[in-house]
């Protein structure tokens, strides 16, 4: 769960993974403004991801104004488990199972991550000042994190064919009551056939289970397959963030 109440922090991360010194807010408002700019000028950072609600227009022409660039936009999808049922099972007979992940097979959930993300859109791939083979790797080292870190997730999930594993769902308890669903990847020869369907089925027990009263699927508004396929399974728009960066050069 996630306690960091601080507007702005540093990005080790990020640092390790680009070389600069790379600086994180993750809620931008009028208020907090002038102190995330002065935190960044302080610590020398070069580049800021600032993530601003989009309905706080003040706070994003504010941002505009001292060279903010958008590099993406978020909505942030609820489904309410107290009032949706779970899906029903798929009628044809799923040839995979849907469980944990286990120990030792964070290696392939990072290839998997690879494939299902290879030429995704983020607000890393959006910014033409990154070097873009650096942020394929963003996705696939997420997805690994997930399965050793219980910092980065609270659950994977993955589906297993035996001998194979052909998708994984990381899932996040962020506030009391709502997970976040936080990447989902189907490998691309196994898309479209209906694999989601047990995906949520499982991540609505699990979700159950740890007492969560909402999943938030965060995406893109340029991943539309996404956003149809959720809205699909009962998801309803809840809040959405632009995703700034501003860089100190
Ligand atoms: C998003 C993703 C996980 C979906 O997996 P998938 O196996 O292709 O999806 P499914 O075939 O299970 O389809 C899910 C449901 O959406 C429906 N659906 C598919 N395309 C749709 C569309 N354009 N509009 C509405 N519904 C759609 C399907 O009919 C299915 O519904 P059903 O269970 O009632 O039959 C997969 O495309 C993927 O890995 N994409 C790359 C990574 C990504 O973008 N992840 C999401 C952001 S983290």
């Amino acid at each position: 769960m996630n306690t960091n109440t601080s507007p702005v922090s540093l990005s080790k991360i990020d640092e390790e993974r680009f070389g600069i010194r790379v600086a994180k807010a993750p809620e931008v408002t009028q208020d907090t403004f002038s102190l995330i700019m002065d935190f960044c000028y302080e610590n020398g950072v070069d580049m800021l991801i600032a993530r601003c609600p989009c309905s706080e227009q003040s706070s994003v022409q504010i941002m505009g104004q001292n060279g903010f660039l958008l590099m993406d936009t978020i909505l942030y999808s609820k489904l309410d488990l107290l009032a949706v049922p779970a899906p029903q099972a798929p009628k044809d007979p799923v040839e995979f199972v849907v469980r944990s992940v286990r120990v030792g097979e964070q290696h392939t959930v990072k290839s998997m991550a690879a494939e299902c993300f290879r030429g995704h859109k983020g607000h890393y791939h959006s910014d033409p000042k990154l070097d873009p083979a650096k942020c394929e790797e963003i996705y696939p080292d997420w997805a690994y994190r997930a399965c050793i870190s219980s910092e980065v997730a609270d659950e994977v999930v993955v589906a297993d064919m035996g001998n194979d594993l052909l998708g994984f769902v990381t899932l996040r308890l962020v506030d009391p009551g709502e997970c976040h669903v936080d990447l989902v990847g189907i490998v691309p020869g196994r898309q479209g056939r209906g694999s989601y369907r047990s995906f949520l089925i499982h991540i609505m027990d699990w979700a159950r289970s740890k007492e969560v009263k909402h999943l938030v699927a965060p995406v893109s508004i340029a991943n539309v397959l996404t956003q149809n396929i959720i809205v699909h399974y009962g998801y309803r728009m809840s809040y959405s963030d632009y995703v700034f960066h501003k860089w100190f050069d």
